[in-house]
């Protein structure tokens, strides 16, 4: 596995590998674990030549929020991409993405005002901005993404859409623990009562999904369900659980086509999120715990 650490010889070597290979992407910001793993496998199959970045992106992190606590482990990740089939690791400094007096953002219009990005200031722009200079850095044709950022993934692909990005946008599944836990960097900051608390999170997502795919379309009483289970474990605090179309992320008060239920919760001072998709009548797919 080679390792580019300079915006300069990525760009270089990426110019060179677009004319005759396949690139496939995966962006991450580090502390890897079997969730970004997945993402690798799955952009290996479609791919010649898999690029992997890691860097904590600044801009994704709002004034509320501690970028310097985000759990970072770099001997580790190049361990895990090691025994992967990662070829090339992307790995820039701040200083290198921003330089002094950067001032180009890219806004995805309607994505702050909806789950997460309502929730984090800046947030959903951060992450367009960074993903669009990935993109044309690492000049991917093909990049994958994991469901369990679902906002995220709608917005990237409706940047690559409405920018005439040539990047085909793949999306992988949320993989989980035993218990259902989707697997996450942040999990480690779970203490022993809030790991054993928080796989509520999927049985009440799986509760709802049930009542939506058995016919009950009012969405207060779906989310009345999920919050009555998820409050039962006292270390949870939830900071939103909505109900959207599936496309569009536009809330529903009737959930009368396929939609989305999207969470985030904390335990402790731990913020999680999770989601599932659903139709009503039940035609999409149980997930089994590990999907
Ligand atoms: O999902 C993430 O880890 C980040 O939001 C991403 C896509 C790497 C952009 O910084």
């Amino acid at each position: 596995m080679e390792i580019i650490t300079t915006v300069k010889n990525m760009q270089t070597l990426s110019g060179k590998l677009h004319k005759n290979r396949y690139i496939g992407f995966v962006p991450t910001m580090g502390f890897l674990h079997r969730g970004h793993l997945s993402l690798v496998d799955r952009a290996r199959s479609m791919s010649d030549i898999v690029v992997v970045s890691i860097f904590v992106n600044p801009k994704q992190f709002g004034p509320s929020e501690d970028i310097k606590s985000y759990p970072r482990d770099f001997k580790h990740d190049r361990r895990l991409l090691e025994e992967t089939e990662c070829d090339i690791l992307f790995y820039p400094d701040v200083e290198d993405l921003y330089p002094q007096g950067y001032s180009t953002y890219v806004e995805v219009e309607g994505f702050d005002t909806t789950l997460c990005g309502a929730r984090r200031h800046r947030h959903m722009r951060g992450v367009a901005t960074v993903c669009t200079k990935l993109f044309n850095i690492v000049r991917p044709q093909l990049a994958v993404f994991g469901e369990k950022d679902y906002q995220q993934v709608i917005m990237i692909k409706k940047m690559v859409s409405d920018m005439n990005l040539n990047v085909e946008i793949v999306t992988s599944h949320t993989v989980r623990e035993d218990d259902g836990l989707a697997v996450s960097s942040r999990n480690i900051y779970l203490n022993n009562g809030e790991r054993k608390d928080a796989p509520v999170l999927y049985k009440a997502l799986l509760i709802g999904k049930r009542m939506i795919e058995t016919g009950e379309n009012d969405t207060g009483n779906v989310l009345e369900a999920i919050r009555e289970v998820i409050e039962e474990k006292k270390s949870s605090r939830i900071e939103y659980i909505e109900i959207v179309d599936k496309e569009s992320l536009k809330i529903l008060k009737r959930i009368d086509r396929p939609a989305v239920i999207a969470l985030a919760v904390y335990f402790g001072t731990t913020r999680l999120i999770d989601n599932i998709l659903t139709v009503p009548g039940g035609i999409s797919k149980e997930c089994s715990g590990k999907c």
